[in-house]
């Protein structure tokens, strides 16, 4: 029986969730941060995780994260906070630089100043945000964890520096500090800002009569998605390793936002989906990602990872889901 603590940062999103359920299987006691003064979701994880103890602790705030780390004690640290979404970074960059930058600066030094740095194995959410979709250095190969980086996005530029400060935290002090290179993972805990879940719940309420079309931005840009479930088993699995170290999680194939949609309609028995879709301009990018493609060897050879859940069964998993949910609500 594990008596270890983990302490997790960005508990209220969806890798926060899908960690609790992975960490108290493993018998963890988990603490999570929460900002701000009347956060709802606090209420929402009171109630479906009542294992977990909250600390009101903000990742732009260095004072906060010290607390957390006093009142915690924690064996683990997940850095999952961040702003996350890449539309919304454009329009508000600073902010995201220093939430999903400098806010993991602020982390690590707590953690180099709380008088136990070498107890604490530390994890951060690196992304293929940070390569930007054209695989430059070897072009037509999934990204693997020598791949040049070439981050389109205030959010992926903020994502880079949190990676390198992480390695130099790593290689000046001497922190067990790791970072997961994660591709996009979904799944029924997504947010709904995001192009997999507006999708599914889009697909979910056409279906139910509750809406008559969906509106989105660019169809073409295509993601290596897996399902969030199996990438929380990768990061818990880094903290175990003996050494520090990056690894890429992915699942090894690319599919377009037109693939998903076809895969989603065809669930509810729907072989058209483009009556369904109207573009909106609003959800383009300044700069896109075209293409997202991972290479998940070194994880699988050296973390014994490996995704257990394919394309078809995560839209599957979605709108079906979704489709309970709605149909649950008046
Ligand atoms: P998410 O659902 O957007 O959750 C983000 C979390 O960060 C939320 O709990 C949010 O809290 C918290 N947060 C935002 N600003 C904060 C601040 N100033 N201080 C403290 N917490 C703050 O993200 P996710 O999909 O679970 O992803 C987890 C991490 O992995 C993120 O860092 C993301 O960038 C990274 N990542 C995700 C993917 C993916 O495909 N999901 C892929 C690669 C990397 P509130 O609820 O209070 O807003
Ligand atoms: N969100 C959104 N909404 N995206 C849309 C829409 C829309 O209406 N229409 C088209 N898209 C396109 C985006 O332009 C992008 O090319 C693709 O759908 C995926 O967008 P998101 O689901 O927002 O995810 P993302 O790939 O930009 O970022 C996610 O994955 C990263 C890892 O590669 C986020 O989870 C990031 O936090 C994560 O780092």
């Amino acid at each position: 029986m594990s008596n270890r603590i983990a302490l997790i940062t960005g508990i209220t999103g969806q890798d926060g969730g899908h960690l609790i359920e992975l960490l108290h299987s493993k018998k963890y006691k988990i603490y999570g941060i929460i900002r701000g003064q009347q956060n709802p979701k606090k209420q929402l994880i009171e109630k479906e995780f009542p294992c977990v103890e909250l600390i009101e602790a903000d990742l732009i705030d260095q004072s906060s994260l010290i607390r957390a780390l006093e009142l915690s004690k924690p064996d683990e640290v997940y850095n999952l906070a961040a702003i996350s979404h890449v539309g919304y970074s454009f329009k508000n960059p600073e902010l995201t630089g220093q939430v999903t930058g400098l806010g993991v600066l602020n982390l690590l030094e707590a953690i180099r100043l709380s008088g136990r740095k070498d107890k604490i194995r530390f994890y951060q959410a690196s992304t293929s945000e940070m390569f930007g979709g054209l695989n430059y250095n070897r072009p037509g190969e999934g990204y693997d964890e020598n791949a040049l980086f070439h981050p389109r996005s205030p959010y992926g530029v903020a994502k880079l520096y949190a990676h390198w400060i992480t390695k130099n935290y790593r290689e000046s002090y001497g922190i067990h500090a790791s970072c997961g290179i994660l591709f996009n993972h979904e799944g029924p805990r997504r947010g709904l800002e995001f192009v997999t879940r507006k999708i599914s719940n889009a697909v979910a309420r056409i279906h139910l009569g509750k809406q008559e079309y969906i509106e989105l931005g660019n169809l073409d840009p295509k993601r290596d998605w897996g399902y969030a479930g199996d990438y929380v088993e990768g990061m818990w699995l880094m903290l175990q390793q003996d050494k520090p170290d990056d690894y890429v999680l992915a699942t090894g194939e690319t599919h377009s936002i037109k693939d998903f949609l076809e895969l989603a309609f065809k669930e509810v028995g729907v072989n058209d989906w483009k009556p369904y879709v109207k573009q909106n301009k609003a959800f383009l990018r300044p700069a896109e990602v075209d293409l997202l493609l991972g290479n998940p060897a070194k994880a699988e050879k050296v973390l014994g990872w490996k995704r257990k859940v394919d394309f078809p069964s995560l839209v599957k998993m979605m709108v079906k889901h979704d489709i309970n949910l709605e149909s649950k609500k008046n």
